[in-house]
């Protein structure tokens, strides 16, 4: 089949160039732009990459028409309902589900990276008890390339397995201490006779006094929660660690910038802004005058939850969400907990209102997650710092696939110039 091409023509000059068409296996096409500025001297201009493909990747695959959210090709419905995180992060970094001796492996290799260098739990003692966690957590996990001379060369694709199964293993324990160190409580070390998700809350709940056994429901709830939060395309944490890979940093060091971008309330610091704002919604008679003010454009509220650059319709992760808070807090006999109740109140108002319809704004996988994870326990500081875990997976698989791929190279966007034009130095007893 002959290349496909597009013609764009510069109208001020005439000049043409013919551009090939990039095509995938799945999802829109690009237009490969690589030699526009070459051509006609021109830029492309996409502020927030609406329109802007920075790689091809095999990882993740969204479509945001029809809700549909693909792992190396497996429907998330159905790695939520039959799979484990565990066996995800292999899908990703691998490829494809594991064998039984392969997952025996793998989940062996992971739990028996769990534990920390002893000299990385002195960080926390630097920071203030009322530190946000997730700002333990970009300065700990950046720190990490501090211990781990032995696996950070870049260009050695065993360097890279070992740096990936080793930040997989250790941002639970890195993320339970954070919160043990804001609440004056010992670490508790990890357990490796228990699974990924058990592990973490015994990290998170336990104390040396007495035992302490993990609520099988609260597992399971932290499981489906790790599973659809592992990866999602070019998001912009995502996009952050390919950038910051792109310079040949450490993977630590990407995960860790990966993790700043994270936190900010457009990304995945909504869970936590969507409960303060559920919180905030004392009565759900007072819902309408929010939604009032989620559409007006002076005021800085927006519903928080709601909205995604990709799904313009429900966010299939959210879908999986409302079902398992429903099933959570019926099986915990909390099933009229006020705040889900308000949030299920809010999505029918919203979903009923012509400015959510005509802007495609549905739930995305904030709106309802931050309800399960209070409902087994988790602080609300803590609930990016779970994100940041369970996309860890996906992070660092992102940051291999871009290691390994031919064409990448550093990323360095351009601009369009808009300040002063070239003038002289006046001197500081001449200006007026
Ligand atoms: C995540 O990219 C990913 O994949 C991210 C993520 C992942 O797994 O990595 O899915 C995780 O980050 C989910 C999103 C979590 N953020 C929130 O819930 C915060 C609230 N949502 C918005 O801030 C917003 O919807 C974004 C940031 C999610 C998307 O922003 P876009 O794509 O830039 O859309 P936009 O801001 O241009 O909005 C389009 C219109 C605007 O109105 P008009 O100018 O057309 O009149 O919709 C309005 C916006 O004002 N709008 C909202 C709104 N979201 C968009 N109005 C009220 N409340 C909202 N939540």
């Amino acid at each position: 089949m002959s290349q496909e091409t597009v013609t764009i023509i510069d109208n001020t000059t005439g000049k043409r160039v013919e551009l090939p068409i990039v095509r995938g296996t799945q999802g829109p096409a690009g237009i490969d732009v690589r030699t526009l500025n070459r051509e006609l001297g021109l830029l492309t201009f996409d502020p927030g990459f609406l329109s802007t493909a920075h790689c091809r990747s095999a990882l993740t695959f969204i479509d945001g028409e029809q809700g549909v959210l693909l792992y190396r090709g497996y429907p998330i419905e159905q790695l939520a309902a039959q799979s484990s995180y565990l066996e995800v992060c292999y899908l990703l970094l691998y490829g494809d589900l594991p064998t039984k001796p392969q997952m025996r492996e793998f989940q062996s290799i992971i739990l028996h990276h769990t534990m920390v260098h002893e000299g990385l739990r002195r960080f926390y003692s630097g920071f203030r008890h009322d530190a946000h966690p997730m700002a333990i957590m970009v300065g700990v996990v950046g720190a990490l390339s501090a211990f781990y001379h032995d696996s950070t060369d870049i260009h050695d694709p065993r360097h890279r397995e070992i740096s990936a199964h080793r930040l997989i293993a250790k941002m639970p324990t890195i993320a339970a201490d954070s919160y043990k160190y804001s609440i004056g409580q010992p670490f508790i070390y990890p357990d490796n006779a228990l699974g990924y998700a058990e592990n973490f809350l015994r990290t998170m709940f336990a104390v040396p006094a007495e035992p302490y056994k993990v609520k099988p429901a609260a597992a399971r709830a932290l499981e489906l929660f790790l599973i659809l939060h592992a990866d999602h395309e070019q998001n912009a944490s995502t996009a952050t660690v390919r950038l910051a890979g792109s310079s040949g940093a450490n993977p630590f060091a990407c995960i860790s910038a990966g993790i700043g971008a994270l936190w900010g309330p457009a990304h995945g610091g909504a869970n936590e802004a969507v409960i303060r704002m559920l919180e905030t919604i004392r009565d759900p008679a007072e819902i309408p005058q929010y939604i009032t003010r989620a559409k007006d454009k002076d005021d800085a509220f927006r519903l928080m939850g709601f909205g995604h650059r990709i799904y313009k319709q429900y966010d299939p992760r959210a879908k999986i969400l409302r079902q398992a808070c429903h099933d959570l807090l019926k099986e915990i006999g909390a099933e009229h907990q006020p705040l889900f109740e308000t949030a299920l109140e809010l999505e029918r108002i919203a979903l009923q209102d012509d400015y959510f319809l005509e802007r495609r704004l549905y739930p995305n996988v904030d709106f309802y997650s931050g309800i399960i994870l209070k409902a087994i326990g988790i602080p609300i500081p803590m609930f990016t710092v779970l994100f940041a875990m369970a996309r860890t997976v996906g992070w660092v698989a992102q940051w291999m696939e871009m290691m390994e791929d031919a064409e990448q190279r550093i990323g360095r966007p351009r601009q369009i110039y808009v300040g002063p034009a070239r003038r002289d130095y006046m001197p500081l007893e001449e200006r007026e």
